[in-house]
C-alpha cells in the first residue's frame, strides 16, 4: 500500500447517473466518517457551475443517500468545485489543471463510458493532470477481451498499473470479504475445501426488479457483461482461491487470477440465456432485442483442488426475490446407515451458505436426529454469522482505499482479462 493519500478528488461524469446514484452519497458519508477533506472537482460536458454542482449533490443524497447531513453537507459542498466542457478539447483539461491547484496527487474516478476512457486518458496525460494521479474505472471493463486489452493500452499509455483501479463493487462487501475471512482465518474447513468433500457450488444473484430505466446500458451489456463476467466471478475466485502466500495485494490478486485462469470457457450446453417479460417495452430497448436479462451457467475449474467439481451461477432480474447467496453442497455420507429414511429431504445433504445481500449471514447446515422422531433426522442450520448491516457501504470502503493507493480490493488488469476470456 502506498503512504501517500490522494490530495483531490476528481469526479469525471458528474452530471450522470453513477455519480447521481453512487458516488454523492458516498461523498457525504465519506466526508461524515472524517474520510474525505480535499477539494472535489466534477468534471462534465454541461456547462455547469459549482452551485448547480452542488444542487445536484444534495438531489443525489435526498433521494439516494438516506438524505442530507447538514454539516457534513456543508463541508462536502465548501469542497466542490466544476469544471465543464468537452473532453475531446484540451480546454478543459487546462481548466483542470489550474482548478486542481496545488494537489500533486489526485484521484481521477471515471465514472463515464469506457468509450471515452481514450480521450480522458490522453487528456490527463498531456496537461500533466496525470502526473502523480491515480485512476479508478468502473465494470464493465470493455465489451469483450478484445475491447478490454485495448482499454488497458490506453490507460496503460499514461498510468501505470499500480495506480489503477478498477472497481468491482462486489470485492468493497463487507459479505465478500468475510468469505475469505471464513476460509483463511479458521483451520478447520480447509481440509475438506476441495472436490474430495465438496459436491458442487451455486452462486445465485437474484434481483426482484428490472432494468430501471437503464435500457441503453443494458441493451449494451445483457446479464451476463452485467454481472457475471465481474461480480460473480470475483466472488467464485474469492471462493475457490488457494490461500495468498502473504499478506500483501498482489499475493491476494494473485491468486484470485490463477482461479479465474482455470476456468474452462463453458460451451453452449452450459450455458442459458432468458429474458423477462415485458422487457422489451423498457425505454432505450429494442422491440426485437435479444438481450439476456437473466442467465445460468455451469463451469469447471482445471485445478487439482477443484477438478470435476461444477461451478454454477445463477442471476437474473424480475425474479421473485431479491438476493444474493452461495451455497456449497458436500457430499453425502457414503453409507446409507439409517436405510435413506433420515433423508427426509433428500436433496439436503450438508453444506455452507453465504448470504452476500441484502443481509449478511454465514450458516452451516447440518442434520440432527429429529426430536421424538425414531430414525429421521432434520436439517438445522449453524449460524457463525448474522448480521442485517452493512457497517461500510462498499463504494465508500473502495473509492477510500484508492484514495490510500490499497489496491487490493480492486481487480487488476490480468483478472480482467481472464474473466472476459470465460
Ligand atoms: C451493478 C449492476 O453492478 O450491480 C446492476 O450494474 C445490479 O445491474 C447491481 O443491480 C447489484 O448490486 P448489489 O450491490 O445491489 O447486489
Amino acid at each position: 500500500m502506498s503512504e501517500i493519500h490522494s490530495d483531490a478528488l476528481v469526479v469525471f461524469g458528474a452530471t450522470g447517473d453513477l455519480a447521481y446514484k453512487k458516488i454523492f452519497p458516498t461523498l457525504q458519508a465519506m466526508v461524515k466518517g472524517g474520510r474525505l477533506a480535499v477539494p472535489v472537482i466534477g468534471v462534465a460536458r454541461e456547462q455547469w457551475d459549482d452551485d448547480a454542482l452542488r444542487s445536484r449533490a444534495r438531489e443525489s443524497i435526498e433521494k439516494y443517500g438516506g438524505g442530507v447531513d447538514r454539516q457534513a453537507f456543508d463541508k462536502l459542498g465548501g469542497l466542490m468545485r466544476y469544471v465543464g466542457g468537452d473532453y475531446t478539447d484540451p480546454a478543459i483539461f487546462r481548466q483542470l489543471r489550474n482548478t486542481l491547484g496545488d494537489a500533486e496527487r489526485p484521484l481521477h474516478y471515471l465514472a463515464i463510458p469506457p468509450s471515452l476512457f481514450p480521450a480522458v486518458a490522453q487528456g490527463l496525460g498531456k496537461s500533466g493532470c496525470s502526473k502523480g494521479a491515480r485512476v479508478v474505472v468502473e465494470k464493465p471493463f470493455g465489451h469483450d477481451l478484445a475491447s478490454a486489452q485495448s482499454l488497458n493500452h490506453a490507460l496503460h499509455s499514461v498510468f501505470e498499473e499500480g495506480s489503477i483501479f478498477r472497481i468491482d463493487h462486489y470485492l468493497g462487501k463487507e459479505t465478500v470479504q468475510n468469505v475469505f475471512y471464513f476460509r483463511f482465518v479458521n483451520s478447520m474447513f480447509e481440509p475438506i475445501w476441495n472436490r474430495n468433500y465438496i459436491e458442487s457450488v451455486q452462486v445465485t444473484m437474484a434481483e426482484s426488479f428490472g432494468i430501471t430505466g437503464r435500457g441503453r446500458f443494458y441493451e449494451e451489456t445483457g446479464a451476463i457483461r452485467d454481472v457475471v463476467q465481474n461480480h460473480l466471478l470475483q466472488v467464485i475466485a474469492v471462493l475457490a482461491m488457494e490461500p495468498p502466500v502473504g499478506p500483501d495485494n498482489e499475493a491476494l490478486r494473485d491468486e484470485k487470477a490463477r482461479v479465474l485462469k482455470s476456468i474452462r470457457p463453458p460451451g453452449v450446453e452450459s450455458l442459458v440465456r432468458g429474458q423477462y417479460r415485458g422487457y422489451r417495452d423498457e425505454e432505450g430497448v429494442a422491440k426485437g432485442s435479444k438481450v439476456e436479462t437473466s442467465a445460468a451457467l455451469r463451469l469447471f475449474l482445471d485445478s487439482w483442488r477443484w477438478q470435476d467439481v461444477p461451478f454454477y451461477i445463477r442471476t437474473g432480474k424480475c425474479f421473485p426475490v431479491t438476493v444474493t447467496e452461495v451455497l456449497v453442497w458436500l457430499h453425502r455420507p457414503p453409507q446409507r446407515i439409517f436405510s435413506g429414511r433420515e433423508f427426509k429431504r433428500p436433496d439436503t445433504p450438508n453444506y455452507f451458505r453465504f448470504r452476500l445481500g441484502p443481509d449478511v449471514e454465514i450458516a452451516i447446515g447440518i442434520r440432527a436426529k429429529a426430536a421424538g422422531i425414531p430414525g429421521q433426522s432434520e436439517l438445522v442450520e449453524l449460524y457463525a454469522c448474522k448480521d442485517r448491516h452493512e457497517l461500510m457501504e462498499p463504494y465508500d470502503r473502495l473509492l477510500g482505499d484508492a484514495m490510500e493507493g490499497d489496491t487490493m480490493l480492486f481487480s487488476r488488469q490480468d483478472e480482467v482479462e481472464a474473466a472476459w476470456r470465460i
